[in-house]
């Protein structure tokens, strides 16, 4: 499989401003921030909201300092939101080590990741581009309506395709064509352009949590530094559930229905539900699903014309879907 490192060879250069100038914004006068922010720091993740950028940025131009600027406030608009999402979620590892609201306390998880998720919009309006401010602006209240639309689904027992792809536009797919078409916007790419690069950010976007979803059935702890099963213990029913519902006897439905509703909290329910996704071929269904995005992902991108570029974009489709972590 081909690696982060290989993909972002063409931007090479520019990402290792952008680590410099990200780690900068993390300075504050406060312990508990700095401690917070030191934790943070130390397991900094894959850093896909930034490679979009920079690699869109450059795919229609040139990477310039607001690209830089953009890159950070994405990449910190998405810590601000795992932070929040650990103390939603009541999960207590995140990226192989302690979550914040773990080590902290949920209290000074939310305050925190507020006092990151401003850093995030102040780093925008530093770009005086109000076409940018824009964009990441509008992009808070997506994250949010996504993340309430789910516990809406979960409330009402929605089990549905169509519903679940809106949530995971919404609370995933939202952030990332928003770094491909503001980092488009930032070397000022034609309208075109802009266009396509969202619509690829978009579908890498899906793919991203479709793959994440997946994740939370086959793999484990140690692999993606985060727990498994935790979907289903919440009540949270993704696509290779929903897959399964829809393809099986009305009375097997009713049994993982019933076992979701009442005992999902039961590690031998979770695990009767897991297995029930797997064999009844939700999984198989959803890595399906993603092939035929990707396919949609590689044509849209045909309008770049620097080469290098274009393959990073597409090995990043690629990598997407066949990602370990
Ligand atoms: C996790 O995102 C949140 C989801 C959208 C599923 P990442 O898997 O990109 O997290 P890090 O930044 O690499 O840890
Ligand atoms: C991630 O959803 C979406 C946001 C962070 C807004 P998940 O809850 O699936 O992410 P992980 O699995 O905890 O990283
Ligand atoms: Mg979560
Ligand atoms: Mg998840």
């Amino acid at each position: 499989m081909i690696t982060l490192k290989q993909i972002i060879k063409p931007i090479e250069e520019e990402f290792a401003t952008f680590e410099k100038e990200f780690e900068k914004r993390f300075q504050t006068d406060n312990i508990i921030l700095q401690q917070i922010h030191q934790h943070i720091l130390n397991k900094k993740g894959k850093l896909i909201r930034p490679i979009l950028t920079l690699l869109s940025a450059k795919a229609t131009g040139e990477i310039n300092q607001k690209s830089i600027l953009t890159a950070i406030a994405m990449e910190m608009l998405h810590t601000a939101s795992l932070i929040h999402d650990d103390v939603v979620d009541e999960t207590y590892e995140r990226r192989g080590q302690e979550s914040v609201n773990a080590i902290w306390n949920n209290k000074i998880s939310i305050l925190s990741g507020d006092y990151i998720l401003s850093q995030a919009l102040y780093t925008a309006s530093e770009t005086r581009d109000i076409r940018i401010i824009d964009e990441i602006t509008k992009l808070g209240k997506e994250i949010s309506k996504g993340e309430i639309q789910q516990i809406t689904n979960m409330r009402n027992s929605i089990y549905d395709e169509k519903k679940y792809l809106e949530v995971i536009k919404m609370k995933t797919a939202a952030l990332l064509s928003t770094c491909t078409k503001s980092g488009a916007i930032t070397s000022e790419a034609s309208e075109e352009e802009c266009k396509a690069m969202q619509k690829y950010g978009e579908i890498y976007g899906i793919c991203f949590q479709i793959r994440d979803d997946i994740f939370d059935y086959t793999s484990s702890e140690k692999e993606i530094g985060k727990p498994v099963g935790n979907d289903i213990r919440e009540g949270k029913i993704t696509l290779p559930l929903i897959y399964a519902l829809n393809n099986c006897t009305e009375k097997e439905r009713e049994n993982i229905i019933d076992l979701i509703k009442t005992k999902k909290d039961k590690e031998e329910s979770i695990q009767k539900i897991t297995q029930f996704a797997i064999e009844k071929g939700g999984i198989k269904y959803a890595e399906e699903k993603m092939k035929k995005y990707k396919e949609e992902a590689v044509k849209i991108i045909e309008i770049i014309k620097k080469q290098d570029i274009k393959k990073s974009l597409e090995d990043l489709i690629q990598h997407v879907i066949e990602r370990k972590n």
